[in-house]
């Protein structure tokens, strides 16, 4: 029979050592199954006492049930202590766990400059009772130009270089003007309305000039409105978008849609002697405006005895490489992710 202590040996051995190496519940239960369990080693060795002498049973009967216990025992000494461990892992994570702390690599994001612009100046227009207006950016001739007073062969056209599309008569819209119309025709009057927006041009790119950018227009329709009216919109819409009180200076000018037209300058924001944003000249161009032309009026049905309007164009694109001494236009297409996490 030294081959049954032989294997009672060998038992203890390979269970301690199993038990040992076992470092997760995965493992435990693995060790439990092939030692412990009804199928396991244990089992096995048990079944091999009933083909033995009644002598031999006195020995390793109680041998083999003191094996049981002391297994079963040391089974569970140790699986208390991983599940003990295992607690005390995990409640140190929580007490280290620094809710302050940025993860490395992430990156913030942040509004583009021209969103961030636009959102401030209809912020301003907003709270001078104005309202958004939209209109469609791929638009017909006769929005974009005939509505606006400038016909076919009127050589204003050249002023705006027209992406023209495939299909007769549409085009990419070179500027927000269009939305007046649309705005006329669609809303009641009075009417007081912005509309920030995106233009196509057909010219050749520079740090100062790109195919596309953002135009802010306005349009104030109303009885006895007006140049004092413009004026002072635009001027208090200035000292609120620079938060300084600058000096404007107004410029006679031809727009088509506007009679009288201007152009209306400020004093550089930026600097007091001169400088390269002012180009040393003290003076920044800023938007063109005017009365809106009778015949603007005419063609979106408005009574031109009862109503008058003020019209104005902002270079949206322009006034955020203003504010935010951008000097190259084609940056903020770019997607320079090294651009634009300067604005975050
Ligand atoms: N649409 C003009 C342009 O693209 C800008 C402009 C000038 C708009 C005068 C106006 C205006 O509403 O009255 O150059």
């Amino acid at each position: 029979m030294k081959s049954l202590q032989a294997a009672l040996n060998e038992f203890k051995s390979t269970f301690s050592t199993a038990l040992q190496s076992a470092s997760d519940e995965q493992a435990l239960e693995h060790v439990r199954t092939t030692f412990l369990s009804r199928k396991g080693h244990l089992s096995a060795l048990m079944e091999q006492l009933k083909n033995l002498s009644i002598e031999e049973k006195r020995t390793f009967g109680p041998l083999l049930n003191e094996l049981k216990q002391w297994s079963e025992e040391t089974f569970t000494i140790h699986k208390e202590q991983l599940i003990k461990s295992q607690q005390n892992a995990e409640l140190a994570k929580q007490q280290h766990f620094d809710v302050t702390a940025t993860m490395p690599g992430t990156l913030r994001g942040s509004l583009h400059p021209l969103t961030h612009i636009k959102q401030q100046v209809e912020n301003i227009f907003i709270s001078m009772g104005y309202q958004i207006a939209d209109g469609p950016e791929v638009e017909t001739d006769y929005y974009n130009f005939e509505s606006l007073n400038i016909p076919a062969d009127h050589p204003a056209r050249d002023m705006w270089d027209t992406f023209w599309l495939d299909i007769p008569s549409l085009l990419l819209r070179t500027h927000t003007s269009p939305v007046q119309v649309h705005a006329m025709e669609k809303k009641q009057l009075p009417l007081a309305v912005i509309a920030p927006g995106r233009c196509y041009r057909h010219e050749a790119t520079d740090a100062t000039h790109d195919f596309l950018f953002m135009q802010l227009e306005g349009l104030v329709i109303d009885t006895n409105i007006s140049m004092s009216n413009l004026l002072a919109t635009c001027k208090a819409f200035l000292q609120a978008i620079f938060k300084k009180d600058l000096k404007m200076r107004v410029r006679p000018s031809y727009f088509p849609f506007t009679e009288p037209s201007i152009e209306i300058d400020i004093t550089c924001p930026f600097c007091t002697s001169g400088c390269s944003v002012c180009k040393f000249s003290r003076w920044i161009e800023i938007c063109g405006a005017g009365l809106v032309h009778p015949r603007v009026l005419q063609a979106a049905g408005i009574d031109t005895e009862k109503y008058s309007g003020f019209a104005f164009g902002f270079g949206l694109t322009r006034l955020a490489m203003l504010t935010y001494s951008i000097n190259d236009i084609r940056l903020l297409h770019s997607g320079k992710i090294e651009f634009l996490e300067q604005f975050s």
